[in-house]
This record gives structure tokens, C-alpha cells and sequence, in this order.
């Protein structure tokens, strides 16, 4: 048995508000113990947005009833810069979208991108989704102000090379990486389209075995593993106007075991991108006598019906895999049990509380 510090994953997405048949936060949390994940930080793009005191209400409201494991919540970067910063709010950071996505919080205007890095709190964390040369203009911007920049998703051979070229010349950049990138590339979306094109729709897009293999190769530059969890459901991603976004909380932990055991990366590379690392630049607390227990040697196949999301689907479905969840203890409670949650709706906590 293999036993792993409650994991963190810094990028989710559930759909409280708007849009339950996705995901709500107690379907959302229950996949995430399910996982291991005992804490995860909440992405804006609901609907309504995420993107003041009001609507954060919205979010915070939902949690505090349902969630099943720890969190905290992002405010989205919106047109109305002063009201999204009245400090003190009780959140994970701000995060700004800057390109191709899903939802209405995309910016384009530049000058919009450099109040929000005069403004935001300094001792909270900004988030971009940024891809290419959108990433250029916000790295560049953090190092005119002089401020950290934790740089979501990345995908391409370019973006980890430039991030590496950036943190070389002090540049205060971090960043994360999801496992559809790590593990699939675009020559996989046949596969799984299944004659649907819409399902294996996901931004950033899956990229070059070139670029996926850049990644694996500048593995050390990569902060932390973030599952990017966009559920969406299986008649949503065949039907018309497919949105894009993959699941990934119930299969993050299984396909980094797996590589771990074909040799790609430590036990201890996992420990330090999806607990030690996202803990430190998100400022999170310690949870306390919270670990996860894992069969190692358990070889499955993965399969969407036993999975908690509501989203009922995934893109690894059918995969051979190594490494089971057996049982995970948050705060000295027997949070979930051979895929039984256990930790009641209610019992997950904000992590954040405002500063
Ligand atoms: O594929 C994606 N899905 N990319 C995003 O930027 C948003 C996400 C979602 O919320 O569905
Ligand atoms: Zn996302």
C-alpha cells in the first residue's frame, strides 16, 4: 500500500452556479475524493461568472453546503476591475482569461490585463490562461510589475521552453500542466471522437507528439500537475456546438501512477507537483492528518461509469492502468472508501478565508 499526502488540485471547474448537469459541488468534490484530490481551487467561469462579492456568494453558498472536500474559490479578471478588488475577499486568487475558452470572462483589452496587475492584492496569486504568445505578454507583463504569474494549462514545446527561459532570468512565473497534455496528443482525437469530433474538443487544444514530448522532457520546469476538470456532458460534447473540456479528477492520480511504474516520473515528482508545489504558490494551509492510500499494484481499466462527475464520460476510457485509491482520511475523517464517499456534503472547508 502506497501512501500519499491528500493531493491538491489547483484548477477545476464546477458548474454552481448554472449549470448543474454538469457538475455541482457535491458531485464535483465527490470525484475529487474519489481521486485523492483533498483539495481543489474552483475556476469563475460559471454562470453567472465568478467575479465579485455578489456572485462569489453564489459559489461560497454552494460549497459551504455541499462540498465534500477542501477549497477555495477563484474570482474571474472582469471589465469592472474596482469592484472585483474590494479586499478582503476569501479567495484563491484571480484568473484571468486571455484566450480561446469557455464562458464569457475572456479579455482582449491589453489595458484591462495591466489594471488588473496594478490592483490585485499582492499577497493573493493571479492566474492566466494564456497560450502562446498571449503567455509572452503576460509573462512579461508580471515582470514589469514585478509580480508572480501561475500560468495555467500549458501545452506547447514553446510555452515550457519559454517559461523555462523566463525563470531562468528571474522572472517570478510558475505553471501547471494537465494530463490530457502529458498523456494524449492530437493524433488521439480519432480515437476519442468515436465519429463525434466535439468530444475530443479541449482548450489549449491537444498538441504534436513533439510538443507533449517537450513537456515530458522539461518536466522540472512544470510546478505543478492541474487536472483542468471541465465536465461536460457526453450529449453536450456529441450534439451541436460542442463546448470544449475534458474531465480529469477521477483519473489524474491512476495515469501519473501508471507512468510512474513505465519509469516517466517519481513518486516523488507526484508528491511535489500536486501537493508541495501548488501549497506554496497559492499560499494554502497544511491539511492536517489528511493522506490517501493506494494500491499500487491494482491494474484496471478505466471506465466512465464508475466515475463520480456527472459529466458522464472521459477521454481515457477503456485505458489498462496501475494504482487504485483505496481510502482517503481528510482531517482525521475516513473521507472516502474503495470509491464510497464517506465525508458528508457540508464537510469540505474554504481554505481561504480572506486577507
Ligand atoms: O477546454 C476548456 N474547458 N478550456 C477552458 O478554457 C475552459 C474549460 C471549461 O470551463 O469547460
Ligand atoms: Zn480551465
Amino acid at each position: 500500500m502506497l501512501k500519499l499526502p491528500g493531493l491538491i488540485d489547483p484548477h477545476v471547474h464546477l458548474r454552481e452556479p448554472g449549470a448543474i448537469h454538469k457538475e455541482d459541488w457535491d458531485s464535483g468534490t465527490a470525484a475529487a475524493l474519489a481521486g485523492g484530490v483533498t483539495l481543489i481551487l474552483a475556476m469563475p467561469n460559471t454562470n453567472p461568472p465568478i467575479f465579485d462579492a455578489e456572485t462569489l456568494d453564489l459559489a461560497l453558498d454552494a460549497a459551504r453546503a455541499k462540498a465534500h472536500c477542501d477549497y477555495a474559490q477563484f474570482l474571474g479578471a472582469g471589465p469592472a476591475v474596482r469592484a472585483t478588488h474590494a479586499p478582503p475577499l476569501p479567495v484563491a486568487g484571480l484568473k484571468m482569461y486571455l484566450d480561446s475558452t469557455f464562458g464569457e470572462l475572456r479579455l482582449d483589452d491589453m489595458t484591462l490585463w495591466q489594471q488588473h496587475f496594478r490592483t490585485w492584492p499582492r499577497n493573493l496569486p493571479i492566474v492566466a490562461h494564456s497560450e502562446s504568445r498571449s503567455m509572452a505578454a503576460v509573462i512579461l507583463m508580471a515582470a514589469i510589475y514585478d509580480r508572480p504569474v501561475h500560468i495555467a494549462h500549458i501545452s506547447l514545446k514553446e510555452e515550457v521552453l519559454l517559461i523555462k527561459a523566463a525563470k531562468e532570468r528571474g522572472i517570478q512565473v510558475t505553471c501547471e500542466v494537465s494530463p490530457h497534455h502529458l498523456f494524449l496528443t492530437k493524433d488521439d482525437i480519432p480515437s476519442i471522437s468515436q465519429g463525434y469530433p466535439g468530444r475530443g474538443e479541449v482548450r489549449p487544444r491537444l498538441a504534436t507528439r513533439e510538443d507533449v514530448e517537450a513537456l515530458w522532457a522539461n518536466l522540472d520546469v512544470i510546478d505543478c500537475f492541474a487536472t483542468d476538470h471541465a465536465p461536460h456532458t457526453l450529449a453536450e460534447k456529441t450534439g451541436a456546438n460542442p463546448p470544449p473540456g475534458f474531465p480529469g479528477l477521477e483519473t489524474l492520480l491512476p495515469l501519473l501512477l501508471t507512468a510512474s511504474d513505465d519509469g516517466r516520473l517519481t513518486v516523488d515528482q507526484i508528491i511535489e507537483k500536486s501537493m508541495i508545489n501548488p501549497r506554496k504558490i497559492f499560499n494554502l494551509p497544511e491539511q492536517p492528518e489528511t493522506w490517501v492510500e493506494v494500491d499500487e499494484w491494482a491494474r484496471y481499466e478505466i471506465r466512465a461509469a464508475e466515475m463520480h462527475s456527472r459529466c458522464g464520460w472521459t477521454p481515457f476510457d477503456g485505458w489498462q492502468v496501475r494504482g487504485r485509491v483505496r481510502r482517503v482520511v481528510l482531517r482525521g475523517q475516513e473521507a472516502c472508501l474503495d470509491g464510497k464517499v464517506l465525508a458528508p456534503p457540508g464537510f469540505g472547508q474554504n481554505v481561504c478565508q480572506g486577507g
